[in-house]
């Protein structure tokens, strides 16, 4: 086959300029030109040149005007400045510009030939250099994702096969089951990857400023709006934006949520101009969205954009082959992290943690590696793992309903060595009721798998609530 020639553009006022390089350079280069900076602009997307020759000085446009506009596009060719003498002062703005080189007229044809070769062989070069780097950012990408199960080699090959897609995707699964690693898998392995990544958890943002927060406002739109404010899906454009917890988005926002995601277009809080964005959407969720639809809770028509794709993620109770390959990955990176030496640990703990149900799935996992690593001993293995099995109460006992009462202790005061020395009633008996109600509220995740929102449910109290309290109360992270 043969193959196409070099595609040069030149754009520049003077015929002469044209005639002369296709004279002498035509055997291996195919030129097209342009006499003015607007024509250029339309050939580049036209003819799709693989370089540019841009004369500075045009009627109309100017060469540096035209490369401001080339500057815009994605992937545009290199460009090679070309201005008659006196010009030169033009060179610094130019480079600033991020043109690949500078060249005074009048030149001879020898000249430009070695100049328009260095600019090729570069520009090949770095095409080269980012393959080379995107592949090695997919390699890095699953050596932090880890799972060979069968069940964890399905996810990934449907990974990889959404990824770079404009599908959206809904993320299932357990809490701590890794939705959110998933979510920035299909980010990073999307070509949308050197552009923003923004996570919003729609369960952390209050209800009234949720809205605010994902679309923006106006200024004056509400007391306090003192500017205008672009929101999550205008600072996306171009990326993924995730959004997590997605079941808890209010009702109302779900149908400004749905005409984002069928026109590409919204209206900021407050204001009246539609603003149009190119954002692709990832979701993740543990609720039951199915029961959250019977319950008018959830836009059934939502649930069906949403869910182009759904990855489900197993539990880790499910993928027990998963756990040693967590627990090397995981001692790596503490290892790392604290400068220890633990590198692997003995088979009787590596079998309780295979046989282990582990509520909080990988997170779990990872905060007892964490714990065994700074501490320097595998063996508090088996209080950790007999305090979490503790917690879990045998599954036909019944939970005493009560209503919460701390919301004015302060958790912190746990470990203040001066409350155990105070007659202060509120603080001695606050101190009591927060270590009660962590007790309890231990128990019920653990009786619900760590279903924050039936966890919730059976507290009574809210899920927003809850998901502070298991902060506060450092229940699933050790920090
Ligand atoms: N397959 C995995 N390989 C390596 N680390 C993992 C994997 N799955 C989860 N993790 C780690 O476990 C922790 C929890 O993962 P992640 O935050 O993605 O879970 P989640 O499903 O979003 O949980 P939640 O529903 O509570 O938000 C993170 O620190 C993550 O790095
Ligand atoms: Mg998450």
């Amino acid at each position: 086959m043969i193959k196409p020639k070099t595609k040069i553009l030149i754009i520049d006022d003077d015929p002469k300029v044209s005639w002369i390089l296709s004279e002498g350079l035509s055997s291996r280069f195919e030129f097209v030109s342009a006499h003015d900076g607007i024509e250029g602009l339309q050939m580049v997307s036209t003819e799709k040149p693989d370089l540019i020759l841009l004369d500075i000085k045009m009627p109309g446009m100017t060469g540096l005007e035209v490369l401001e506009k080339l500057n815009k596009l994605e992937n545009r060719p290199e460009v090679i400045m070309v201005s008659g003498h006196g010009d030169t002062n033009y060179v610094v703005e130019s480079i600033k510009l991020g043109a690949a080189e500078f060249v005074t007229k009048p030149f001879d044809v020898q000249e430009i030939e070695i100049h328009i070769n260095g600019v090729l062989e570069r520009s090949k070069l770095k095409k080269e250099v980012d393959q080379l780097k995107s592949e090695l950012e997919v390699k890095n990408n699953w050596a932090n994702f880890i799972g060979d199960s069968q069940a964890m080699q399905k996810v990934k090959e449907v990974i990889e096969q959404v990824a770079d897609s404009e599908l959206t995707v809904l993320i299932r699964g357990e809490s701590g089951t890794g939705k959110e690693i998933v979510a920035r898998s299909l980010h990073q392995l999307s070509s949308r990857r050197s552009k923003p990544f923004l996570k919003v958890n729609c369960a952390a943002i209050p209800r009234d400023l949720l809205e605010a927060e994902l679309f923006g406002y106006e200024k004056g739109a509400f007391t306090g709006a003192h500017k205008t404010k672009q929101g999550r899906f205008e600072l996306a454009h171009k990326g993924t934006i995730f959004l997590d917890e997605i079941g808890d988005m209010p009702l109302e926002l779900q149908s400004k949520l749905l005409q984002v995601l069928e026109q590409q277009e919204f209206i900021r809080v407050g204001g009246v101009q539609t603003i149009h964005v190119d954002v692709r959407i990832i979701c993740a969720t543990n609720r039951n969205l199915e029961q959250a639809i019977k319950e008018q809770g959830f836009r059934d028509d939502l649930f069906y954009r949403l869910n182009e794709i759904t990855i489900f993620l197993p539990p880790l109770r499910n993928r027990p082959e998963d756990v040693p390959l967590l627990v090397t990955h995981f001692l790596q990176k503490y290892n790392d992290l604290y400068g220890k030496s633990l590198t692997e640990l003995s088979q009787p703990v590596m079998d309780k943690l295979q046989s282990f149900h582990w509520p909080g799935n990988v997170r779990q996992l990872e905060n007892m590696i964490k714990q065994i690593v700074v501490r320097g001993e595998e063996s508090i293995i088996n209080d950790l793992i007999d305090s979490s099995a503790v917690n879990v109460l045998p599954s036909d006992s019944s939970y005493p309903v009560r209503q919460t009462v701390t919301e004015q202790v302060n958790p912190s005061s746990e470990n203040n060595d001066d409350d155990e020395h105070t007659y202060s009633l509120k603080v001695r008996i606050g101190k009591k009721v927060a270590e009660e109600e962590k007790k309890l509220i231990a128990e019920v995740l653990n009786k619900t798998n760590w279903n924050r929102r039936k966890a919730a449910d059976m507290l009574q109290i809210s899920y927003r609530s809850l998901l502070y309290k298991i902060k506060d109360y450092q229940l699933n992270t050790i920090k």
